[in-house]
């Protein structure tokens, strides 16, 4: 059958929203056959190919959805899921969905705020990357190959294992996958340092829209340029990121201290904005806003709450130092100060008590129902300002905000080095982040209309025109494409909102390298359109 056939006919079903199990049979029996024309074995082919007449199809697609909203019955799902064992693998899989024109969702950790690594509005197919997990460390030479499927648990275990000396500036979530971390931008405690993941990265190996594999070299640095940071997804399928490591001292310092309302918590705040972004570079303090509810006086009282948590590359008496001469409002005490090695700093930010084994990074397992957006803070937010958004965290009850502060080495890294523009004029970034365990959407509106009543509230204190946010918290509220169209005034509108002026750069880039706009998906970069803009 015709590829074009084949997809109208999947168009007509689904619009029943009644995949037949014998157009089921022909969806799978065709990518199949694909697959064998690729060279890959037949046994090979029926180990990794599954449609939902497959009956282990539910647990594969399930064991990567880490945002349980896209975890219920009305969800779209794949009518295909590959799980590569093998680059050639991955070479053949975009080359048959190619061919049956469906749209391909590439999945390396699956931790992506909306889901779109896992879920489409149109039919689809999942590549799932977690099998190309392997992780080759060189300390001698500093630098690491990873493939993407590998979790940044993983990653920074095979670095611990080999040295106490060395490091690589990525997010504290152990669970993410390097695939969509890296090609996103991802960052860590570290990045005031030595800059974002991006900043570190030497080479790659990917996937292109022809199926053919290449290196930095045989890509170009236009390419190049484009995957860190400015989401994969929209250009290849990255197999792999050749990363350069950074130094540690055997001893850093971390500390997590509260601060309520009766410790004059705005106060506080104010004063964490003036010094966040300049203080030591060794420092990164992070503050989580969150409603506390306390028995004052025998009374339940619900109030705000600052958590300050902090890692500074250097050992107590250097951090308490820094913190008299800067930030002593703070009044960060000598028994605040926790003395470990970077390994064991990063259990901390996942929240292990103290002595929990290094093996515990290992654990890939994460489930929540969750909503997150950004934002990005140029100028200190005034006092009313500040309790002004106090006040209504308090109201709402359940939203927190996480602010992590920049400057440092993102100061120095030009706007245009990398896909990601948020650099020096920044002096913090905000993560509005609600959790929450009750099933059902009634729980989900509730909840994600929250976020949104902040997001506005904080409108006049944040950065505008464009309102800039964070690829790797992905927000399908800023913008999106219709049913992976991806046309340019659309893409536009986000686009600039994520990448600033090197969205045009992506632009040319995606244009050049996949004309055909076969790498899409909701937030994807558009190509050229055929009129001159
Ligand atoms: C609990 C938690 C904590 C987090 N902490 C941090 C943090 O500290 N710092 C930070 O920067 N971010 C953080 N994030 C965000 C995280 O970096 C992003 O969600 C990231 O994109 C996830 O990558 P993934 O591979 O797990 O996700 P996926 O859902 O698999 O992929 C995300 C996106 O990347 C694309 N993609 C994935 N793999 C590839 C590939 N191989 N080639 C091309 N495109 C690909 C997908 O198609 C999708 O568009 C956190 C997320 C969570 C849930
Ligand atoms: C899925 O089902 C097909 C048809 O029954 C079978 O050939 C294939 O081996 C199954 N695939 C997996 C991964 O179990
Ligand atoms: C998804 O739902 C199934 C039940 O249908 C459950 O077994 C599984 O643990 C859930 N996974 C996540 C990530 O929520
Ligand atoms: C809070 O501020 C008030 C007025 O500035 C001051 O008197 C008080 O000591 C402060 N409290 C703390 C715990 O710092
Ligand atoms: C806020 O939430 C907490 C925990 O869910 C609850 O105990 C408290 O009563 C709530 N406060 C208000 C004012 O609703």
């Amino acid at each position: 059958m015709l590829p074009s056939l084949l997809l109208l006919l999947l168009l007509f079903l689904s619009a029943f929203n009644s995949l037949t199990s014998a157009a089921s049979d022909l969806v799978f029996d065709n990518f199949a056959h694909c697959l064998a024309g690729k060279g890959i074995p037949d046994d090979q082919i029926s180990s990794i190919l599954y449609s939902p007449i497959n009956a282990s199809y539910t647990s594969v697609l399930q064991a990567y959805i880490r945002n349980r909203r896209f975890n219920t019955s009305t969800t779209p799902k794949p009518l295909l899921i590959v799980t590569a064992l093998e680059e050639y693998h991955v070479q053949a899989a975009v080359l048959c969905t190619k061919r049956t024109g469906l749209e391909l969702k590439i999945r390396s950790g699956g931790h992506d705020f909306e889901g779109i690594s896992y879920v489409s509005s149109v039919p689809f197919v999942i590549l799932d990357m977690f099998h190309l997990s392997s992780i080759h460390v060189d300390i001698e030479n500093e630098i690491s190959w990873v493939q993407v499927g590998a979790t940044l648990g993983e990653l920074y275990y095979r670095i611990w294992e080999k040295s106490k000396a060395h490091a690589f500036p990525a997010g504290v979530c152990r669970s993410v996958g390097v695939g969509g971390h890296i090609s996103g931008g991802g960052y860590g405690p570290m990045l005031r340092k030595y800059g974002l993941t991006v900043d570190n990265v030497v080479d790659a190996r990917i996937v292109d829209v022809k199926g053919r594999i290449l290196d930095r070299e045989a890509m170009g640095e236009d390419l190049f340029w484009a995957i860190r940071g400015g989401g994969g997804a929209s250009f290849c399928v990255v197999l792999a990121y050749k990363i350069k490591l950074v130094r540690v001292p055997e001893i850093v310092t971390f500390f997590r201290i509260v601060r309520t309302m009766e410790e004059n918590v705005t106060d506080l705040v104010y004063s964490w904005q003036q010094v966040a972004n300049t203080i030591d570079n060794d420092l990164f303090i992070r503050v989580l806003v969150q409603p506390v509810t306390e028995q004052i006086n025998g009374q339940s009282q619900t109030t705000i709450g600052a958590t300050f948590i902090a890692l500074f590359l250097g050992d107590a008496d250097g951090l308490l130092s820094v913190m008299n001469g800067r930030f002593s409002e703070l009044g960060l005490k000598k028994q605040d100060c926790l003395e470990m090695s970077w390994g064991e700093s990063l259990l901390r930010w996942e929240g292990y008590a103290s002595g929990t084994p290094m093996e515990a990074i290992l654990d890939k397992t994460y489930a929540n129902f969750a909503k997150r957006k950004s934002d990005y803070v140029q100028n200190p937010i005034p006092r009313h300002g500040l309790a002004s958004i106090f006040k209504k965290v308090i109201e709402l009850n359940k939203t927190v905000l996480e602010f992590n502060p920049y400057g440092g080495r993102m100061s120095e890294i030009p706007e245009s080095q990398t896909p990601f523009p948020h650099r020096s004029e920044i002096i913090f970034k905000i993560e509005y982040l609600v959790i929450w365990q009750e099933e059902g959407p009634r729980f989900a509106k509730k909840y994600i209309e929250q976020t949104r009543v902040l997001y506005s509230l904080m409108t006049p204190f944040v950065s505008k025109n464009p309102r800039q946010a964070f690829l790797n918290y992905r927000d399908l509220d800023i913008g999106t494409t219709d049913n992976g169209k991806n046309s340019y005034n659309e893409g536009r509108v986000y686009g600039l909102k994520y990448f600033k002026n090197n969205f045009y750069r992506l632009v040319k880039v995606k244009t050049m390298i996949d004309p055909e706009n076969f790498f899409r998906n909701e937030q994807s970069i558009p190509t050229r359109p055929l009129r001159p803009f």
